[in-house]
């Protein structure tokens, strides 16, 4: 087991802290509510799982479900694409109001097309790596990219445990960055015992389900509040 911890290199300061929480937990027979819930509660960006049961084992919702919250509130829609192929369905995400559209490496033959692909539809461009894929993938695409996500679980479901090989990943793709302005995410059993380390690997941006959805609407303040916490003062922006 890796038990190496990590401390703050000063890298990631350049790089804004968000926390984006992940509407999988929310309560989908009141999406819009809760949406507006959480990000009254303090989330930075609306992290949207779109999941297809075919790259992923299970079925989410689409850009039509995506496009109904759209109104809700102006923050930024960080919508991470768990489906295969990707590209026949880019366009509806962007008219349905994505800002961010992340994809996965695994996904498709030609990585580099979806990326340009995106940018050409006017929005920040996202590369996801799963847990077994080596971040070697991402050496040739570093110019084509907004936001690398590294998965800390394998993709799929809610309420995982943290794989902890992942830090190791994302200290190295911070190195890889340099001072590209690329926000490095982590997704999957993210919590506020754990951010202190993402962060110090080089994390700035936190995607969160079940640790920020636990206990209901009248905790959803409380629980961000409590990940910032932990995340500003492992960046150094706390005593
Ligand atoms: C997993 C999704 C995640 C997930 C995170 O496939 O991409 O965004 O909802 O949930 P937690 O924080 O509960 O691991
Ligand atoms: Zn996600």
């Amino acid at each position: 087991m890796l038990t190496r911890r990590f401390s703050f290199t000063g890298q990631t300061s350049m790089r804004p802290l968000k926390i984006a929480p992940s509407i999988l937990s929310a309560d989908f027979a009141r999406l819009g509510e809760d949406v507006r819930a959480v990000m009254d509660a303090g989330g930075d960006w609306v992290h949207v799982d779109v999941m297809d049961g075919h790259f992923v084992p299970n079925i989410s919702f689409g850009p039509a479900v995506m496009k109904s919250i759209r109104h809700i509130t102006p923050k930024p829609f960080d919508v991470h694409l768990m489906i295969s192929p990707v590209d026949p369905y880019l366009d509806a995400f962007a008219e349905g109001g994505a800002d961010i559209i992340t994809v996965h490496a695994e996904a498709g033959p030609h990585l580099h097309r979806t990326l340009q692909a995106i940018r050409r539809l006017g929005k920040k461009a996202g590369v996801s790596l799963n847990p077994g894929t080596h971040e070697s993938v991402l050496e040739y695409v570093l110019d084509d990219v907004d936001l690398i996500l590294v998965m800390t679980v394998n993709p799929g479901f809610g309420g995982q445990s943290f794989i902890r090989s992942g830090l190791e990943k994302i200290a190295r793709i911070n190195a890889m960055i340099g001072d590209r302005q690329i926000d490095l995410e982590v997704d999957g059993g993210v919590t506020a015992h754990n951010v202190g380390e993402i962060v110090s690997a080089g994390a700035n941006a936190l995607v969160a389900g079940s640790a920020v959805f636990k206990g209901g609407a009248q905790e959803y303040a409380k629980n961000i509040a409590a990940i910032r916490k932990a995340a500003e003062s492992a960046r150094g922006e706390r005593v």
